[in-house]
């Protein structure tokens, strides 16, 4: 007999930085359990305590409640010595880490993923995808081609070199081949790697185990998940997605779980949109209202310091979120952002050669659409210190109405701003 457990996923519903930090925070008060499952440190989660700000890469955003569990899942590529960064922060601001687990599974992220990443977005030109230049796509290159190293590898010393021989043997080809570029030597790296490994080995283990026991033992779990639904390899704009699967199926593959323990998936949803890194955005103001956008918003990437492009709420995108995420709840953040503009567009749906069409999986497509607004009535009013969804001015409520109504999905919580506080919780069980 199956024990279902209790688990919970968040995703991305957008193109990342939607305040999945921020959301996983606040439900992992409930949970025992924090899982990562997809990605690296391309996220940049951030979580605000009081006067405390954190910025969390790799780390699941769970790691701010003491008595939480937090895991780095086999789906997510792990960089060593940023990891050990992280954790000497959290360390140095009396956050000890003896609750952080990493599993044997998850790929590493070597020296070449990261010039090989650079050296590929320099080779694309105007093409490039605008990644975060942390060696994301090639870290997960190497694992889809049967090269990559494992952090259970890491712990055995032969093991390591061997496989790191195995790797430069084809990786240094590319290198010099390709890219006219140094060969790496596999002294050198294990040289380098040496004292994060050490670091590391007392939180290396078998996260499959620990997850499922936690499941078998009724616990509570929580998925955080990096990154958005228009971002994955599968289901995003593809080819401007990052190399992993951020969406809810990612948890089965990312965690090693079985799909019948997921119960809930909460989209975390911005009251706008923002992009960062290259391709294609329909609902993006590329004038005044979107510098509005940006500067009240302060869209400023956590990872790369880069300006994060901004746009109108886009509800075609959200009910495709919903789809591929098959979203049970959402998390409505930023909407205290949206304060002061006399109307707010919101679009209902995308005109592409004279015709009224849904979301396209395309990207060249939605190159090419033309978005349809609605026009929502604004609000002056700051609504950074509401608690109760009726104090909400009547024009913020009619637009959190207009979003369910247009995706089908209820909202559960709204945030008003960034602390840990700051959130209008319309449905407690969530
Ligand atoms: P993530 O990658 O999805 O975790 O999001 P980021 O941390 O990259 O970006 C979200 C930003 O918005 C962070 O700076 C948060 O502190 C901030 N934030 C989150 N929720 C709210 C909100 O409701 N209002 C405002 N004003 N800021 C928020
Ligand atoms: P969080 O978890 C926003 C984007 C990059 C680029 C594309 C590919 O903070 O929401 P990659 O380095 O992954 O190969 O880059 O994906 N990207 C993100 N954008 N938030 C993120 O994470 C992102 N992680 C990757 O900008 O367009
Ligand atoms: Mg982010």
């Amino acid at each position: 007999m199956v024990n279902l457990g209790n688990t919970s996923v968040i995703v991305g519903t957008q193109w990342g930085d939607e305040g999945k930090g921020r959301v996983t925070d606040m439900l992992a008060s409930s949970a025992d359990v924090v899982a990562r499952f997809s990605g690296g440190m391309n996220a940049g989660h951030t979580v605000i305590v009081g006067d405390d700000r954190f910025e969390l890469h790799q780390i699941p955003s769970g790691i701010l409640h003491r008595e939480k569990k937090n895991i780095i899942g086999n789906g997510t590529v792990v960089h060593p010595e940023s990891l050990v960064g992280e954790m000497v922060d959290l360390e140095a601001r009396n956050l000890p880490l003896d609750n952080l687990f990493i599993s044997d599974g998850a790929h590493v992220i070597l020296p070449h993923h990261l010039l090989l990443d650079r050296l590929e977005e320099e080779r694309k030109g105007n093409q490039k995808i605008g990644t975060t230049r942390k060696g994301i796509g090639p870290a997960y290159a190497d694992k889809v081609n049967r090269r990559g190293i494992r952090m259970g590898d890491l712990l055995n010393p032969e093991i390591f070199r061997a496989k790191l021989e195995n790797n430069l043997s084809y990786t240094n080809l590319l290198l010099a081949k390709i890219y006219n570029s140094e060969p790496m030597t596999t002294d050198a790296i294990i040289e380098e790697y040496r004292p994060f490994i050490e670091r590391l080995r007392p939180h290396i283990t078998n996260t499959v185990a620990m997850l499922n026991q936690a499941l078998e033992d009724g616990k509570e779990i929580l998925f955080e998940g990096a990154q958005g639904t228009l971002l994955d390899i599968d289901h995003g704009t593809y080819p401007f997605v990052t190399s992993s699967n951020p969406t809810a199926g990612g948890v089965c593959t990312g965690c090693g779980v079985g799909p019948i323990h997921i119960r809930k998936v909460v989209g975390v949803v911005k009251a706008y949109v923002t992009r960062v890194g290259a391709g294609p955005f329909p609902t993006e103001q590329k004038n005044s209202f979107g510098e509005t956008l940006s500067t009240q918003g302060h869209e400023v990437g956590v990872t790369t310091g880069r300006h994060r492009r901004c746009g109108w709420f886009d509800a075609p995108m959200l009910r495709y979120s919903a789809r591929i995420n098959g979203l049970t709840h959402l998390v409505l953040t930023k909407l205290d952002v949206l304060s002061g503009f006399d109307t707010i567009p919101i679009c209902t749906g995308y005109h592409y050669n004279d015709q009224v069409i849904e979301y396209p999986s395309n990207a060249s497509i939605l190159e090419h659409l033309t978005p349809i607004y609605e026009e929502m009535p604004g609000w002056s009013e700051d609504i950074s210190d509401i608690r109760n969804v009726k104090d909400l001015p009547s024009q913020a409520q009619a637009y959190i109405q207009r979003i369910e109504q247009l995706t089908q999905v209820p909202v559960a919580v709204v945030s008003v701003g960034p602390g840990r506080d700051q959130a209008i919780v319309i449905d407690p069980t969530i």
